[in-house]
């Protein structure tokens, strides 16, 4: 059956956990959609991972829905969220192009990232019938603003910030939101003030739903890996499918993240 945007809500409404996961080309796409993970990520980590540049800022539009085409044609029910990539929110038509381009591609919705700054930009993409999720918290495309990847929302004013900025953006419109790196408890309070899903990452099990990078998920790393990255080859046979599976029964359990994953 295919997920949407309504098949998330009424996960939140019934209290159900939902799985995401990143993809960035057909064959993976094709084992986390039959592993029965809900939305599949085109993320911009592709920078990272596949391309191997030390950011996502240099990730193109033109990336972005080459890699989009890609999942879409490997998919098999997953909703399918795409990145916009650095800037290419930074005005509302900016924005309103550049998700025409990822949904022509075959994307289902557009992640941008940021804060309340951008809920004329959620109210333009909803009119137009572009679902939406924001990208809260740790944005690692100002990373260069943030001084590095470090976890924000720490002190109660940060927090407060997070948690009104979240009801701007739900009031503007916006679908889902995305919280990376915050308090497990600063997450828990968001999650319960706004009605609609919010996923996290490095945000504690409060979350209505959790994604990983696919990377990071089957321990293909290299380095120092993030205190919220669970690998989940580890206990099985070396079977992709199979770890994939464990990863959203995990998310669907309530066993990940566990306290060892939080902040
Ligand atoms: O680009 C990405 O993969 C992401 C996840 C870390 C949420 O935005």
């Amino acid at each position: 059956m295919k997920v949407t945007v309504r098949t998330l809500q009424q996960c939140k409404e019934e209290g159900r956990k939902f799985s995401s996961i990143t993809a960035y080309d057909a064959t993976f796409a094709h084992l986390a959609s039959k592993a029965g993970i809900d939305v599949i990520l085109i993320g911009d980590s592709l920078g990272m991972v596949l391309q191997g540049h030390d950011s996502t800022l240099p990730v193109t539009l033109e990336d972005m829905a080459y890699h989009t085409a890609c999942v879409a044609r490997g998919n098999q029910g997953s909703l399918i969220m795409a990145d916009l990539p650095f800037l290419t929110a930074a005005t509302t038509e900016r924005a309103l192009d550049a998700s025409h381009k990822l949904m022509a591609a075959g994307a289902n919705m557009v992640k941008i990232e940021g804060g309340a700054w951008l809920a004329d930009t959620v109210t333009l993409l909803k009119r137009n019938g572009v679902p939406v999720c924001v990208h809260m918290g740790l944005t690692p495309q100002a990373v260069n603003a943030f001084g590095g990847y470090r976890v924000q929302g720490r002190d109660e004013d940060a927090a407060e910030q997070l948690i009104k900025d979240a009801q701007v953006l739900e009031a503007a419109g916006a679908d889902i939101l995305l919280l990376e790196c915050v308090p497990r408890e600063v997450a828990t309070k968001l999650t319960q003030t706004v009605t609609v899903p919010v996923i996290g990452i490095g945000a504690g099990p409060e979350c209505d739903g959790q994604v990983l990078v696919m990377h990071d998920a089957l321990g293909f790393t290299q380095g120092k890996v993030a205190r919220f990255v669970r690998n989940f080859m580890l206990n099985g046979n070396g079977d992709v499918l199979q770890a994939l599976q464990a990863y959203d029964a995990a998310v669907k359990d309530g066993s990940f993240p566990a306290p060892e994953h939080c902040f």
